[in-house]
């Protein structure tokens, strides 16, 4: 049994913050960030926890697929921002809806919503839930170290939900882990132990760029390829491709190599910057709603990011 999408939501935080706005903070330039990632603005949550952004998103999505709460059977969220470590962001976002089915997170960085997504698939193919609710929701700006130029001016805020049921759309996915804490980090932070030797950095995003950009362009071109071999499909049949959205560059890099117009590859990174775990699901939100979208349309969504991590799935709209 594969899974359909009933309804996707997003939400983003009203407080825009623009590469002029960041260039007061640290030494950098909209010049430079345009040139170097495609980021003009991203949005910052003044006022909103992670678990009031996912909600927003979620509840979108619940309108969209017109489903109410608790009709869910399952709740899977997606974060490596959330507000603490218990609850987690799932039972949070389960509170607010008044939902009363299990919930629970996962943590693939900014590969977390695909990969919560083939769970709840695979759940589904389980047999005996009827809807399912997937979250990826981020409150960047709080784990950001906003004196280091090279990652302050690249993650924003957001969220972005689907509703999913059994169907049979989901054609295609696959999941990566390569072990790795020197190229993207965030630590959990020194703790409270009075018996452990060992320092552990403060609680904020670390990146070694070059290096994960490496990873990020083989992952994106690669796991397109293999999807579409799973498919059954050449990447050429694709008519959408929904990729994280960290990079123009490494975008416009997979385009290049995977001989692709890169008009079929979705964009928002200007306007939001990298959100992490929602990306993909904002992005595919705004995909369905601006109404190009075509019944039997081929997408390939695909993320790459901490852990390091990559996961990808592809779908049949409609
Ligand atoms: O979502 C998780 C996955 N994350 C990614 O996929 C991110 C992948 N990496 C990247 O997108 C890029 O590596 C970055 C955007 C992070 C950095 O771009 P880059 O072209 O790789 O820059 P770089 O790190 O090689 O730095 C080039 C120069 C350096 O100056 P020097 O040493 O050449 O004088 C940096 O200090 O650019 C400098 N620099 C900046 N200058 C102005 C770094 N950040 C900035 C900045 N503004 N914000």
């Amino acid at each position: 049994m594969s899974i359909q999408i009933l309804g996707t939501g997003a939400y983003v935080p009203e407080k825009i913050l623009t590469n002029d706005d960041l260039s007061k903070m640290v030494e950098t330039s909209d010049e430079w960030i345009m040139q170097r990632v495609g980021i003009h603005e991203r949005r910052i949550s003044m006022h909103e926890s992670a678990a009031e952004m996912a909600e927003k998103a979620a509840r979108r999505a619940l309108d969209a697929a017109g489903i109410q709460p608790e009709e869910l059977d399952l709740m899977i969220a997606a974060t490596v921002s959330s507000d603490s470590i218990c609850p987690s962001l799932s039972a949070r976002v389960q509170a607010a809806l008044g939902a009363h089915c299990p919930a629970f997170d996962v943590n693939s960085a900014c590969s977390g919503f695909l990969f919560a997504l083939d769970t709840a698939a695979a759940f589904i193919a389980r047999g005996g839930i009827r809807y399912a609710l997937v979250i990826g929701a981020e409150r960047l700006s709080r784990v950001l170290d906003w004196t280091d130029r090279s990652t302050c001016v690249i993650f924003g805020d957001g969220s972005g939900a689907f509703v999913i049921a059994p169907g049979e759309q989901y054609l295609a996915s696959r999941l990566f882990t390569q072990g790795n804490d020197t190229a993207l980090s965030i630590s959990a932070g020194k703790g409270n132990s009075p018996f452990y030797e060992k320092e552990l950095t403060p609680y904020k995003v670390v990146m070694n760029g070059q290096e994960t950009f490496k990873f990020a362009v083989r992952r994106l071109e690669e796991d397109i390829k293999l999807l579409c071999e799973q498919a059954g499909i050449t990447p050429q049949d694709l008519d959408w491709i929904v990729p994280h959205q960290a990079n123009v560059r490494i975008i416009d890099l997979c385009a290049r190599r995977l001989k692709l117009p890169l008009e079929k590859f979705y964009m928002n990174i200007e306007r939001y910057g990298n959100t992490s775990s929602a990306s993909v699901p904002i992005s595919f939100d705004e995909l369905a709603r601006s109404g190009k979208l075509r019944k039997g349309d081929l997408i390939a969504m695909s993320a790459f990011g901490g852990g390091l991590s990559g996961a990808g799935c592809i779908i049949r709209w409609g």
